[in-house]
């Protein structure tokens, strides 16, 4: 599983001769300014939540790659009005698709559109690929929901975000990390505005300092797990 950080709360999660772009919002930040949306590829979009930093790009990454998007219900009724296709979800609910499985999980947080209609309940994914199991948080407070996870798989990596304000910040992610039993953590939702810029030594300290190691991609750069 490769995973590429398009900054945000974007990746692109490339498995099992599939891509899985994750809540594209990229046209739009600052940061993002050397990523062409036109090169992206997809076969599937995730949508955690409804809000404009996480489906900016949706709509003109489905029409350039004809990708399937997946998010609760609401969100994908929302596309679909649009004349795009999807795989509605709800919390709790697992699906195969062709590259592995999907599990829609809980999320605390809010979920509407940018014109203020709802957005569903807000979620994350849990991903399992080829052999590996990867958590994507989505925009979320510290939740015991959180502990859940490692009950039911094994992970291999969880991104969760580390911005605060909006969501958890550095030291949630460190109790997050322990809900979740994985040590391997990538951060995201940080940096893009004022109220979430943090100080990348001062969080890949405070995690080793915890036993726990925290990755910051730079945004275009990869992991491979
Ligand atoms: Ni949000
Ligand atoms: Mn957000």
């Amino acid at each position: 599983m490769k995973i590429t950080y398009l900054g945000h709360a974007s990746l692109s999660i490339e498995t099992a001769g599939k891509t899985l772009l994750v809540d594209p919002f990229i046209s739009a930040n600052e940061l993002a300014k050397h990523i062409d949306i036109n090169s992206l590829k997809a076969d599937y979009i995730l949508i955690t939540h409804a809000h404009q930093d996480h489906i900016l790009d949706v709509a003109t990454l489905a029409k350039n790659t004809g990708a399937l998007i997946v998010s609760n219900y609401e969100i994908v009724t929302h596309f679909e009005k649009q004349g795009f296709t999807g795989h509605p979800m709800n919390h709790g609910g697992t699906w195969q698709f062709d590259f592995g499985k999907l599990t829609y999980t809980n999320a605390v947080h809010s979920s509407s559109f940018p014109d203020g209609s709802y957005g569903g309940e807000p979620g994350g994914f849990v991903i399992e690929s080829n052999g590996k199991v990867i958590y994507i948080a989505g925009d979320t407070a510290l939740t015991m929901d959180m502990q859940l996870i490692p009950m039911q798989t094994k992970l291999d990596l969880a991104v969760l975000p580390v911005g605060d304000n909006f969501t958890m910040g550095i030291k949630s992610a460190v109790i997050a990390a322990d809900f979740l039993a994985c040590n391997q953590i990538l951060a995201y939702h940080f940096d893009t505005f004022g109220f979430i810029k943090i100080d990348h030594q001062e969080a890949i300290t405070y995690f080793k300092n915890k036993g726990k190691n925290l990755t910051i991609l730079p945004i275009g750069e990869s992991k491979t797990i």
